[in-house]
């Protein structure tokens, strides 16, 4: 068996699951394997998509495809997210339902087995990517934001749940937010590989970037695609303004490197005048490396590490609400 992905079950536990379960330009929602003999190859990763070149060569031919995403708790998930959103739910119902989710949530993924890829699929389901191009250009890119993108659009909603948001149409922008907050990177086509490493210092210690980028040619020019890429992916996201319900709840991606003491940047705004939504989402962006990361059974095991052991960004903590709340939940 050849495998780069280690898998807590055995692989003939896991449900088959042909490409045309997927479409083109839709993610796929768990490893794919292909069995080629006695072998299984890892060939897409969860949180990839599924391009017109890979479904026009695999989809008509016998291979076996296997995928490790449990649908038992994706359905579970989706059944407590609907209880919000029925707009005949009390407030009293809508507060149980969120407290029933996160219950699972730290029974089965925070201390458990399960995947956080199922949190995302039922939220994608439920909530839908607002703007499947832009998913799918940000993809194309970058494998990195793609997978960051996945795990800041469910960690900023079950922040957002911890911290009370029962308000469904408020959770589906949230979520659509934080999945578009680094897409501005992308706006010159590629992000070279400087701006992604001035990304992840600034993500480990504030002005880190700005100083990394400062002594390369063509400085300022990546400085300026740096400094103003949280503008960018505002402008990005605005072109399925019409989606959202809450259309300031878009604007919160302007600041999402903004910092406690008035650091950040573009605005040197202050933790004083941002909100609970731009904390969230800031938080995210805080904790998640600029890695690719294996969607496995158990994977939140190297979340908890992010959030709770990472001694670089020992700054946010205890300073920022999600913190708190994730805390609160383990
Ligand atoms: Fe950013």
């Amino acid at each position: 068996m050849n495998m780069s992905i280690k898998l807590n079950i055995p692989l003939e536990n896991l449900q088959d699951f042909g490409l045309e379960e997927s479409h083109i330009g839709k993610m796929v929602f768990g490893h794919l394997f292909i069995a080629i003999g006695a072998r299984n190859i890892l060939f897409l990763r969860a949180g990839d998509f599924v391009t017109k070149e890979i479904y026009e060569k695999y989809c008509k031919s016998s291979i076996k495809i296997l995928s490790p995403l449990d649908q038992d708790a994706v359905n579970t998930i989706e059944d407590y997210l609907r209880i919000i959103k029925v707009g005949s739910s009390s407030e009293e119902e809508k507060l149980t339902a969120k407290s029933d989710l996160l219950l699972f949530f730290r029974r089965k993924c925070l201390n458990g087995d399960l995947s956080v890829l199922n949190f995302y699929y039922a939220f994608k389901k439920l909530f839908k990517l607002y703007d499947l191009d832009l998913a799918y250009e940000q993809y194309k890119v970058s494998h990195i934001l793609n997978h960051r993108a996945i795990l800041s659009a469910t960690l900023s909603t079950l922040s957002a749940l911890m911290l009370n948001v029962v308000d469904f149409s408020c959770l589906k922008d949230i979520f659509n937010t934080s999945f578009f907050m680094d897409v501005g990177l992308i706006k010159q086509s590629i992000p070279c590989f400087h701006i992604m490493q001035a990304a992840e210092k600034e993500r480990l210690n504030i002005g880190d970037g700005k100083k990394y980028l400062e002594h390369l040619v063509a400085s300022d020019t990546l400085i300026s695609i740096f400094d103003q890429h949280p503008i960018f992916s505002y402008d990005m996201i605005r072109r399925s303004i019409q989606k959202f319900s809450y259309p300031e709840i878009a604007k919160i991606v302007k600041c999402h490197h903004e910092n406690l003491e008035g650091t950040g940047f573009p605005s040197s705004m202050s933790y004083h005048v941002t909100s609970k939504f731009e904390q969230i989402i800031h938080y995210s962006d805080t904790i998640i490396p600029f890695n690719t990361f294996d969607f496995v059974y158990g994977d939140f095991e190297a979340i908890k590490t992010l959030i709770f052991q990472n001694k670089d960004i020992s700054w946010v903590r205890g300073k920022w609400s999600s913190y708190v709340a994730y805390k609160e939940a383990a």
